[in-house]
Parts: structure tokens; sequence; C-alpha cells
């Protein structure tokens, strides 16, 4: 079995193109378990994982808590809130006493850039990363990865755009560093005030037009602008930005090409993407949700196995 050249996943930026592809080649056979009627297989019996979460989520704290039951882990769930941190424990005493209770790995989402990777070097455990602060958010571009490749087969030389709000998305930073791995060209498009300067440096198209950004990519991903993030006024209004950069159903059938509509959720309706965009034949959106599971299963199995 090919191993990871990582015991833990911090970021894309610490995998190299083999553990990309090594994933998700794990996750189309746990993608075909969670299908059948028996979804579970006893890959990480006498494993425990805690989940700890200092960040509101929904679908990736649902997703990692699904894809270690199928595997037949046991779980146990933290949120920052209602907990002792609330006290003033600090972030490294707090995961000190889940690890004291035999606990093997830790899924960690933390509003600090740099807080799993903290962790990774002061404990005994496996460390994922489900997302820091603006940082990077690993398995999203995994499954974001995934999904492409689906639809499209192998991404070397397929061009993806990722619109909306770059500066404050980590999902943007890691889909960049996996699509590149992949071979993919990436395009971010959005208005200037949200596209950090550096990002020239990484090797990306930028465009301020989304109707550019449609017509160059054969998958759109559209990011929400993260208003609990911006300290400043970025562009003078929602309804203003909806204008400039909103997607609507309309403008990809008046493409006439194929295009896949993806967003990592969650979705500002009637901003970045009006509900006919979301819910059209062009969204694979429910399709990312479902196989997150699948991709989580799979960095789960192989860390387990370093
Ligand atoms: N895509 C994503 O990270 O969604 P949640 O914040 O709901 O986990």
């Amino acid at each position: 079995m090919t191993k990871l050249s990582v015991r833990h996943l911090l970021g894309i930026k610490n995998l190299n193109e083999n553990d990309i592809q090594t994933i998700l080649d794990t996750a189309t056979q746990f993608k075909e378990v969670i299908n059948r009627p028996i979804k579970k297989v006893p890959s990480l019996r006498d494993i425990t994982i805690a989940n700890v979460f200092f960040e509101n989520s929904t679908r990736t704290r649902l997703s990692f808590e699904l894809a270690e039951k199928r595997l037949s882990a046991d779980v146990v769930n933290f949120s920052a809130s209602g907990s002792s941190v609330k006290k003033g424990e600090t972030l490294l005493d707090t995961v000190n006493n889940i690890l004291a209770m035999k606990v093997d790995m830790i899924v960690m989402r933390h509003s600090s850039p740099g807080a799993p990777h903290y962790l990774s070097s002061r404990i005994p455990a496996n460390v994922v990363n489900a997302g820091d602060g603006t940082h990077e958010h690993p398995t999203q571009a995994l499954l974001d990865a995934f999904s492409m490749r689906e639809k499209l087969g192998d991404l070397a030389g397929k061009k993806i755009a990722i619109i909306g709000d770059i500066t404050h998305s980590r999902v943007a930073l890691s889909n960049i560093f996996c699509l590149q791995k992949l071979g993919a060209e990436v395009m971010v498009c959005g208005p200037s005030t949200l596209i950090p300067k550096h990002l020239g440096d990484l090797g990306v198209k930028i465009s301020h037009n989304v109707k550019e950004a449609l017509q160059w990519c054969e998958v759109a991903n559209v990011l929400r602008i993260q208003l609990e993030r911006q300290q400043i006024k970025y562009f003078p209004s929602l309804r203003e930005y909806s204008l400039y950069y909103g997607i609507n159903k309309a403008m990809l059938d008046e493409l006439g090409k194929e295009i896949v509509l993806m967003h990592p959720g969650p979705i500002n309706r009637g901003v970045e993407l009006s509900s006919d965009a979301a819910d059209s034949n062009h969204s694979i959106i429910l399709n990312q949700v479902e196989n997150g599971v699948a991709v989580r299963m799979a960095v789960l199995y192989l860390l387990a196995q370093q």
C-alpha cells in the first residue's frame, strides 16, 4: 500500500503530487464503500479521534464525524463554546487533556492561522487541519479536486477559476496549491480589494471580470463573501458586489459550453450565487458534500498507517 509522506495533514503546501493522488485514489475506494447498504469498514477499529472545533462548522464537522464512524473509529467531539476554554484554558492544555483520555488523532478547526502546525510539533498524536483561519483548508481542496476529477477526469491542463473573496479564504489557497500540483491552470477572480497582492507570485492568472473568468474556465469554484472576517469595507455594499461579481443561471447558460459550478458552502444566496445557479444542472455543490466523507475517510485511514 502507498503511504503518505507526512504524519499530519496541516496543509496542501506540505503534500506532494503522489500524496494527493494517493488520497484521491483511496477516496474512490471509500466512495464505493459508503454507497453500499452496509457503509462501515473496520479499518480504524480501536482508534479514537477527537474533533476539536474552535470555530463554527456544519459540513466539515459532520463530514469528519461520519468518516470516522464509517471507519469504525471511536469519536469524541469538542466545541470551544461551552468548554473550559471560556475559563481561560490554553489550546495546548485543552488538547493535552483530551489526549490524556487515550485519544490517537486530533481533527482541529481554529481561527488562528498556524494553530494546527503549532500543535503538531508539541503533541504525539496525528493532527488534521480542518481549517485554520484564513490560511488553509486542506480536506476541502482535496474533496474539491476529487469532485472535479469525477466530472472531468485527469485535472492536468484543466482550467479552474476561483471566484469571490480570495483574501479571507483558506479554501482558495489550498485549492491553488492542490490544483497546481495536479497540473491544472488556475485563475482567481474578484475585486482587487479581495485579491491579495502577492497572489500573482503563486503563478495564478488574475481577473477582475467575472464574465471573462467564466468564458475562460471549465470549472468555476465560487467562494463566499466572508463578512465575519472583514474588519474594513472591501466593497461598497453586498448589492454592488452581487451586481458585478454575482453569478446567475442565465450567465452560465449563455456561455454555450459545459461549465461545472462549485461552492464550498455555506452559500450566501443572492450575493455570490443566485439560487437558480446554485440549484442548476451546472452545479455539483451537493456532490462536493457527498465526496467530503469519502475524502476524509481516505485522509484519516492513510494517516493512521503512518
Ligand atoms: N466548507 C466548509 O468548510 O463548511 P463548514 O464551515 O460548514 O464546515
